[in-house]
């Protein structure tokens, strides 16, 4: 069973159309980047994932359901980190509640368990942040209120994970900590999903990559998909292009850390 499957997939925002003809289908245990400029659809691309949004046409199927009809069951097994999340900064809010969030959504405020703060505290650990468990919520900086983010999606223990922009103001060795979380999680199993602007870091770590500009542009190995021809096809050719030692090819963003 493929967890993940997308076929022919069309989406319009107030008749503007996002997303057409996206066809790719993810292995469990597959570690998967999305690429692909702003505006082209990664986010939408997620959200349909998760069953926020309805697919306009084709199918999407998520543990062998419509995540569209089965919404609440397959949020079970899906851990999610959207690009950016509002939590007021008036709202004394600690860590461990937010790591916690998670998996009291799924509950419905019935009690959660002493396992279950194991658990979010385990994902604290994961993310290098277990000393914050009591801390609050809105005195972290940037990154570190992002690594609560993924703490709180790993809390649920799921089976696929998808993650938006996950590296936004993260810094480097905790970037580097992250991928290799993300290999440890591929490597039992789970499936992992990856909106990515810089591939570098990511480069030796995913199996696959989903090249989007509002179609699917390519769907591959790194190998397959990171050529100057399709990185030109999806950002324009007034993006420069780096080919690195092994011959990948990817574009020269302002932010090259990594
Ligand atoms: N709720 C919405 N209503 C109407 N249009 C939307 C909505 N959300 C997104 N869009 C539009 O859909 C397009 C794709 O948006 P999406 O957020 O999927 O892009 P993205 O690839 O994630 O971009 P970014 O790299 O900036 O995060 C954009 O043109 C955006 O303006
Ligand atoms: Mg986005």
């Amino acid at each position: 069973m493929k967890p993940i499957v997308v076929k022919d997939v069309e989406f319009s925002y107030n008749g503007e159309r996002i997303l057409e003809n996206v066809s790719f289908s993810v292995d469990e245990g597959e570690f998967v980047a999305i690429m692909g400029p702003n505006g082209s659809g990664k986010t939408t691309l997620l959200k349909l994932i998760l069953g926020l949004l309805k697919p306009k046409r084709g199918k999407i199927e998520v543990l062998n359901l419509n995540p569209w009809e089965s919404r609440e069951k397959i949020q079970n097994y899906i851990g999610f980190m959207p690009q950016k999340e509002h939590i007021s900064s008036k709202f004394p809010i600690l860590v461990k509640d937010v790591v916690l969030l998670g998996k009291a959504a799924r509950k419905k405020f019935s009690k959660l368990t002493k396992d279950d703060e194991e658990k979010a505290k385990e994902a604290l650990r994961a993310v290098g942040l277990e000393d914050y468990w009591l801390k609050r919520f809105n005195e972290l900086s940037g990154g570190q209120q992002q690594r609560v983010l993924l703490a709180r999606a790993l809390a649920v223990e799921p089976k696929i994970l998808l993650l938006d922009e996950p590296f936004n103001g993260v810094d480097i060795p905790s970037q580097d900590k992250i991928v290799e979380l993300m290999d440890e999680l591929a490597r039992k199993g789970v499936t992992i999903m990856m909106v990515v602007h810089n591939i570098n870091p990511l480069l030796h770590h995913i199996h696959k990559i989903v090249l989007l500009n509002k179609r699917l542009i390519a769907f591959g190995s790194p190998f397959e998909v990171l050529t100057a021809e399709k990185m030109v096809e999806t950002y324009g050719s007034s993006i420069p292009i780096i080919v690195c030692e092994e011959g990948y090819a990817h574009p020269l963003f302002g932010d090259t850390h990594g």
